[in-house]
This record gives structure tokens, sequence and C-alpha cells, in this order.
């Protein structure tokens, strides 16, 4: 076979073989199937698509090229969870520990920043000596031990994936979805979880820019996970402004204690309990929304999630630090009236260029840096009153204060939004 003649076929329309589909999958693993071909395919693929039968053998072959978790040592159905990707996504920190305080194990692997969007790893690791590598002993024990685990996809675990997730983020191929919807569930079946919740996420900074195609990707991916027989729920997300107050590592790590302490805004913490209870419900743990939303007022949820930090070798200490940086910009509204609009994508590309997200795979992280709202979308807003402040180490100049204001739109009424949009089981 010849790299070349599969991409020739996927660019003409045609339907690969499952063979011809291992075949490239192992190349490409191996490195006899160069970047620039597997660009060219990913691109063939963005405009062709594939059939369901394709996305299932791709799913299972990229499956096959790396260690396979096998979580059965551990007593229960244990449940992961994962986001098609937002900005300021920080549920997985508050989420993972809540659901675990009500004695469900949470065994989760989660991934890095991808362009505008953030990953869970990068902001947990900006926690002092926090360990996002295990081996898979470590993991099961840590799961038996304390009920939950969040951890980095290794080398081990699906390594077509990791390959190809970086080689796709610089070659404008991320929002397709028979790609999405195998990078997602490929590292899903092999993270070994019984029960699987999945976030997607819609709107503007999402890669799903409607409800139509956020949907196709969750059915999608529901069928793949039920292919397996895993128990697979997934949940539309509106990602039309970023989640919650803060974007950037640290900084969401900052906004998810306050969560985690009951002191969040309504908004994000009433979502988050929801999402506890879908996954709750995947192990029969029936509970309603205010039930769930106690194990944050009352300490739980938190002890949960410093054991979590302390476990994988994070400082507590370093853990509830201020942000250090050198510049705090107060952003001041420009007119009267209420916040109609923030959009997601603009900001997360805003926050990338203050250094919390890389703009190519092998750009370093500030932690440091970023945005925390004081105004949300339907929040009312005085001309001068701070909309947000920029935490930057960068140099300071208007521009930064009129490129901000630029993509804060304020009107005189406002659609509500909704969290969830739809379940798809
Ligand atoms: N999240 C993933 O894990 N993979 C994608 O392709 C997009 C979002």
């Amino acid at each position: 076979m010849r790299a070349v003649d599969l991409i020739q076929k996927k660019r003409d329309g045609q339907e690969l073989t499952s063979s011809e589909i291992e075949w490239l999958v192992e190349g490409y693993v191996s490195g006899t199937v160069p970047d620039y071909q597997m660009s060219a395919f990913a691109m063939a693929v963005y405009f062709k698509g594939m059939t369901t039968r394709e996305i299932s053998d791709l799913t299972m072959k990229m499956v096959k090229t790396g260690q396979e978790f096998d979580l059965s040592a551990i007593d229960g159905v244990k449940v992961d969870k994962h986001s098609t990707g937002g900005v300021g996504d920080k549920v997985t920190l508050i989420l993972a520990p809540l659901v675990a305080s009500f004695g469900v194990p949470v065994a989760k692997m989660s991934g890095r920043g991808l362009g505008h969007t953030g990953g869970t790893i990068d902001k947990l690791e900006s926690i002092k000596g926090y360990q996002v590598e295990r081996s898979q002993e470590d993991f099961i024990h840590q799961v038996q031990d304390i009920g939950v685990s969040v951890i980095g996809q290794s080398d081990q675990l699906v390594k077509a994936d990791k390959l190809l997730y970086a080689l796709r983020d610089v070659t404008a191929t991320v929002d397709t979805i028979p790609l999405i919807a195998s990078s997602v569930m490929s590292k899903k079946i092999a993270a070994g979880a019984d029960a699987i919740l999945l976030d997607v996420t819609v709107g503007e900074g999402a890669f799903m820019k409607t409800v139509d195609e956020a949907r196709e990707l969750a059915q999608t991916m529901v069928e793949l996970g039920k292919a397996v027989g895993r128990k697979t729920v997934a949940v539309i997300t509106d990602m039309s402004q970023p989640l919650g107050r803060a974007i950037g590592n640290r900084l969401e790590i900052l906004e998810a204690l306050e969560i985690l302490q009951g002191q969040g805004r309504q908004d994000i913490t009433h979502f988050i309990c929801e999402l506890a209870q879908i996954m709750l419900d995947l192990e029969n743990v029936n509970k309603t929304v205010e039930e769930v939303r106690q194990h944050l007022e009352n300490g739980k949820a938190l002890a949960k999630f410093e054991e979590m930090v302390q476990a994988q070798g994070g400082d507590l200490e370093d853990l509830y630090r201020p942000v250090n940086v050198a510049h705090v910009v107060e952003i001041p509204a420009q007119e009267t009236g209420v916040i109609s609009a923030l959009p997601a994508m603009e900001f997360g590309l805003y926050a990338m260029r203050l250094g919390a997200g890389r703009a190519v795979k092998s750009d370093a992280l500030d932690y440091e840096t970023g945005i925390v709202f004081e105004k949300k979308v339907g929040d009312s807003v005085q001309k001068g009153e701070i909309v947000a402040k920029v935490y930057t180490n960068g140099k300071i100049s208007p521009q930064l204060v009129t490129d901000f204001q630029k993509y804060v739109k304020i009107n005189d009424r406002v659609q509500s939004l909704r969290e969830i949009i739809e379940i798809i089981s």
C-alpha cells in the first residue's frame, strides 16, 4: 500500500477498507507515514468525511496503538468524563472530586490545551509538584485508595492520538466529526472506564458551531461507546461565552477552589452539579442537584480534591497561592447596559497571546497569566465599571485594553443562555 493512494481515495470521497485504515494508522505511529502525508489525509477527511464504519475502524485501530488500561481491580462502575473542548473549562477539576465524594470511583485521563481551548492537565501542572504521568499500577492504586485520580495521557496510551492531535492543531483539521470522535473515544476506550460522560460543547468557542453538528458528534460517540459495551451519555453544552469567571491555568485552579468551597458563581456551580448528577446516575446513585450541591457546601468535594492533589505529589500550600504576575490590568465597560456577548473563541485566543495557551505545540506556557471576568453575559454594567481583569507578564499598552473591549458586547437586553442544551443517551 502507498499513503498517497489512500489520501487520493479519501480526497475523491471513497470509503477506505479496514485494512487500509489499519495500515495508515500503524504507518503513522511507526514513522513510515510522515507528518505531511497524515496532514493531507486529515484534510481529505475534513472535506469528505468518513462513514460510521470507517470512524469505528479508525477508533479501534487507534486504541491498539497503545496500552489499554484494565481497571477491573477497582470495585464498582468506574466513571470517566471528557469534554470536546472549551474556554475556561475547569469542569473536571470540580466534577471529578465531587462525584468521588459520593463514593463513585473516578478514573480520568485528561488532555492538554489545543488552540484557543485549555486543557485540564496544563491546569493541574500549574500546581507545584502535581504529577500527571502515572503508571497504570499507580493510577489504579490511587483510585482504589481515595476514589479519584486525574492523570495525563501518557505515551503508552493511544500513541496515534498523541501524534495526530498535535498535527491537527497546526493544520486546521481539528474541527471535523470523524477525527474528534475517534480521538475522544479511542482515549476513553483505552482508559478502561465502564461508564463515560461526554460533554459536547457547542457555540462560538467550541469546535462544533451548531447544535445539529454537536448532536451528530454526540450520537457518533455514544454509538462508538455502546458498541464496545461502555455505558455512554453525552450532554450538549453551551460554549458561546467562556465557562465561569477565569481563563488561564493557575487562575482556573483558583476558581475551581472557589466553586469547591461553595462560593463560585451560581451558573457554573449549578451546571457542574447537574453534570455530577448525570455521572452518579450512570452508577445508579440517584441524587438531586441540591443533594449534590451539599458536597460543595459541606467541604466533602474540596477534601477529596486536596486528597487527590496530595496523592499525586502536589503541594497544598502552593495550591492556595495567589497568582504571581507583573501586572493586573482592569478593563472598564465602555457603556451602560447588559452584557450581551463575550465571544469565547476571541477571549480564548486573547488568553493564549498572554501565554496561557499554545499557538504551536512547542510553545511553553505561562501558568500565571489569563483573564478573570467580573461580569458575564446577562449581567448589568455601568459605564466605567470593571468588566474583567487581565493578568499579564508582558508589556502593558492601551491596546491591551482596547483589544479586550472590542469583544465585549453591551446591549439593552439579552437572550438567556441554557448551559445544558440536550442530553443524548
Ligand atoms: N478533544 C479531544 O480529545 N480530541 C479532539 O479531537 C478534540 C477535542
